[in-house]
């Protein structure tokens, strides 16, 4: 038990009363919590007063930063006039009437419907039922399979957990479930052969899905999912060629394409969607994190319309779409996200990312040419990685015992920048408001970091 901890103090009784995220319940117990006060900006404050650069937005999410003044008069004007209401038995409010409209015409799906829930797992399990419908009306009821990738993340719950493609997300819990498999991960750093070339790559990576396909059975699929970019995988950024070829195998079997644009929707990688930077033309989209800036658990499903006629065939005799959670709609999670979006246009934000992007990038590709142990750069937008490795010509990664993204984050975060290591991967996603200004303190804090790093691993 922790010892080191004020008694009676918000860590303790912490470590004493909550079960944490991932998080090492024994590490929990010995370090005790980063208890966070308050945001300001793209910073938060801990109880001790030091402020951090929240590089990663929290968790991919908060892209207005942490105390935007215009989301919070938001919920509390909706709060005023509706503070709850449901959008089941034909229940609707203009706020969320507005939302739906809205997603519909931002991620060009004409003649769609937008669905909502409230958080990203239950937006990527909504999908995985909608295509279950689509295919029994078509009178294929047999394709109930689902395709993910190696190190994909697609939430919690137990068919996004399945849909994951990390074994941290299964070894506790005995997933994935059955119907739920994986495909290759296109990462062209680590996945491609020596002397293969980018489209050699995606001619294995198109082989490898089609020859799972077949060895299934394609009248058992349903559907394929992926996110634009990886995020938590590691970044990963596909060959340009990758989700055209992967699409034309999908359709060839009649598989649905769902898009997880949890973390890359709503401008992340320097496009309003992910879809848009990688060439995907997905059957249904799920959205969360960006849509509110976080500021309400809400989280959206945009269908294409022949899946929403599906559903409305699937209940002609008069059936009701048995799927829906309390608060879908909420109407302040709505209103949130209105403003969010005003928000987004206001400032441009399509634009700003990329200028962003593209600054924070050429800090790294600089920082490259100082640090051997930077391996590769990665991403699109506000959306990068850096690979670290012990060996940049061969591409050897850092013996995992040496820990070095875990103590790139560790000697980051003492020097107040929150990033967030995925192994060795240290992941940028920095709130989409941040500045120039701020971007080169990140990069300071960053090759700051880096230098402490080396030291630390020459020890
Ligand atoms: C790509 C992706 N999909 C789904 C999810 C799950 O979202 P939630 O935690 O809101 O269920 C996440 C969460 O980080 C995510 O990054």
């Amino acid at each position: 038990m922790t010892t080191h901890l004020k008694s009676n103090s918000v860590a303790s009784r912490d470590v004493a009363s909550q079960l944490h995220s991932q998080t090492n319940p024994s590490r929990f117990e010995a370090d005790g919590p980063l208890v966070v006060t308050r945001g300001e900006g793209i910073r938060v404050f801990d109880d001790a007063g030091k402020s951090y650069i929240d590089a990663m937005a929290g968790l991919w999410c908060a892209s207005l930063g942490f105390n935007n003044a215009r989301l919070a008069a938001a919920a509390t004007k909706q709060y005023g006039e509706l503070g709850f209401y449901h959008t089941f038995f034909n229940r609707t409010h203009a706020p969320a009437t507005d939302l739906a409209e809205k997603l519909v015409a931002l991620t060009g799906m004409e003649g769609g419907k937008a669905y909502f829930a409230t958080s990203g797992s239950e937006a990527n399990e909504t999908m995985v039922k909608l295509a279950w419908i689509y295919h029994t009306v078509r009178g294929k009821p047999t394709k109930r399979k689902v395709i993910a990738r190696d190190r994909a993340f697609h939430g919690s719950t137990i068919a996004a957990a399945s849909m994951c493609g990390l074994t941290f997300m299964h070894r506790e819990f005995g997933l994935p479930i059955s119907g739920f498999i994986h495909t290759l991960c296109p990462d062209r750093y680590r996945n491609m052969l020596p002397g293969e070339t980018e489209a050699q790559f995606v001619d294995r990576l198109v082989l490898e899905l089609e020859r799972l396909i077949l060895r299934e059975g394609p009248d058992t699929i349903a559907a394929f999912i992926a996110e634009p970019i990886n995020a938590g995988g590691g970044i990963i950024v596909p060959p340009a060629a990758y989700f055209a070829r992967i699409q034309a195998v999908l359709k060839k079997y009649d598989i649905l394409c769902l898009d997880d644009e949890i973390v890359c929707g709503f401008a992340r990688t320097g496009n309003w969607f992910g879809k848009e930077t990688v060439g995907l033309k997905p059957d249904m989209i799920a959205l969360a994190k960006g849509l509110s800036s976080s500021y309400f658990p809400i989280s959206a499903v945009v269908l294409s319309g022949e899946v929403y006629e599906a559903v409305k065939e699937f209940n002609k005799q008069g059936g009701a779409f048995g799927h829906g959670f309390t608060n879908s709609g909420h109407p302040v999670g709505v209103a949130v996200a209105l403003e969010a979006l005003k928000i987004y246009e206001e400032m441009n934000v399509v634009d700003h990312v990329r200028a962003m992007g593209q600054r924070l990038r050429s800090h790294f590709a600089d920082m490259a040419t100082r640090f051997p142990m930077i391996g590769d750069v990665r991403g699109e937008g506000l959306m990068l990685g850096i690979e670290l490795v012990a060996d940049r010509e061969t591409r050897q990664p850092f013996a995992p015992e040496l820990l070095a993204g875990q103590n790139f984050d560790r000697i980051a975060y003492d020097n107040g920048l929150i990033g967030r290591c995925m192994g060795d991967t240290l992941g940028f996603s920095p709130p989409l408001i941040i500045e120039a200004d701020e971007i080169d303190q990140v990069a300071d804090l960053c090759e700051k970091s880096l230098k402490q790093l080396q030291v630390h691993l020459s020890a």
